[in-house]
């Protein structure tokens, strides 16, 4: 028997209140996990809520290494994933392997790894970053060390021009980002002149927007956030239009918290399936039957843990809005 999205709704804040569960949802969740959310966040507002949460339970509406790295920093809790399917394009470029020997090359370097990699990698890495502390990560690092900078090419590379750091940078890519394009913005641009642009550092464009500002008008005057930097700007930005350059499901987030302003995705097939394999229905069954479990070996754990809490340090404040959810 399929049930409503009611019955759904109701039946989903019955148990977490009988099993005393937060719901930590990425940007990128569909409308209806969105709206069902303790809290809707990026990668790093929900690292910190999985580290102060007092909840017994963590269900993670988000992708793998995000569940991952909730454990790993809140090992007391149970840190359920409605799908254990969803995984990550990014962070399946570089495994624990290539890390070594990439290290093995460069001996003395430190690594700084984007939070989208998995426990064994996090366990081979200095500090880890997300997009929205990567800059003052690299910035903590004393001038007169090498680095190695993984996996995001893009990211990396945005880090570099804003840093003046000579970076190595391994070759990663998000396959949704890096579809995202300078012809998408141009022709969002023709088509909406008064919109501000906004740009996620994972997007190819991020790059070639930043190598252009200097040479080109066009692109001088985008901004570019991770999901909860955007989020931020367009509710607090007095422009009536904005083209988005990220995931599309950022864009309900958005429009929910400004319902006069309009959002125009840069490319509408911006979609993460992975991100999208969290629904209703198995949000629901991961409460009702505590399940799918992710648990990081306790070593492992402890190898991985050191590079998150540096990030959870030079990460911004924690959020302190709670986001209220559907009754
Ligand atoms: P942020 O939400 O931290 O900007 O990350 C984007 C992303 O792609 C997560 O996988
Ligand atoms: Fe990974 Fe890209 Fe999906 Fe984010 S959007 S979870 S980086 S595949």
């Amino acid at each position: 028997m399929s049930l409503s999205t009611s019955e759904l709704n109701q039946r989903i804040n019955k148990l977490r209140k009988q099993k005393n569960a937060v719901i930590l949802a990425h940007n990128y969740q569909i409308p209806e996990i969105q709206d069902i959310a303790d809290y809707i966040g990026d990668s790093l507002g929900l690292a910190q809520q999985a580290a102060h949460t007092d909840a017994e339970v963590i269900v993670f509406c988000g992708v793998h290494f995000m569940a991952e790295t909730a454990s790993i920093i809140s090992p007391d809790k149970k840190v359920l994933i409605p799908d254990t399917e969803a995984g990550c394009s990014l962070a399946d470029t570089i495994n624990a392997d290539q890390l070594r020997k990439w290290k093995s090359e460069h001996p003395g370097a430190v690594v700084v790894s984007y939070v989208n990699t998995t426990a064994e990698v996090k366990a081979e890495t200095d500090y880890c970053c997300t997009s929205s502390n990567a800059m003052e990560v690299v910035n903590s690092i004393p001038e007169e060390k090498e680095i190695l900078f993984l996996p995001d090419k893009f990211l990396g590379t945005y880090i570099q021009i804003m840093t003046g750091r000579e970076l190595n940078i391994w070759d990663g890519a998000c396959h949704v980002h890096e579809k995202i394009g300078d012809l998408n913005l141009g022709e969002k641009q023709e088509e909406y002149p008064n919109a501000e642009i906004l740009i996620h550092p994972e997007c190819g464009c991020s790059t070639s927007c930043m190598l252009k500002s200097a040479v080109y008008y066009d692109c001088k005057d985008a901004h570019i956030y991770s999901t909860g930097g955007m989020i931020d700007f367009v509710n607090n930005s007095d422009a009536r239009e904005f083209v988005v350059a990220t995931e599309t499901g950022i864009l309900h987030r958005m429009q929910k918290a400004n319902p006069d302003k309009a959002f125009i995705a840069a490319n509408e097939e911006s979609v993460c399936e992975f991100m999208k394999m969290i629904t209703l229905e198995n949000l629901h069954e991961a409460l009702q039957y505590n399940q799918y479990e992710v648990k990081v070996p306790e070593e492992l754990a402890q190898k991985a843990k050191l590079p998150i809490e540096r990030m959870l340090a030079i990460g911004r404040e924690a959020p302190k809005e709670k986001k209220m959810a559907i009754k």
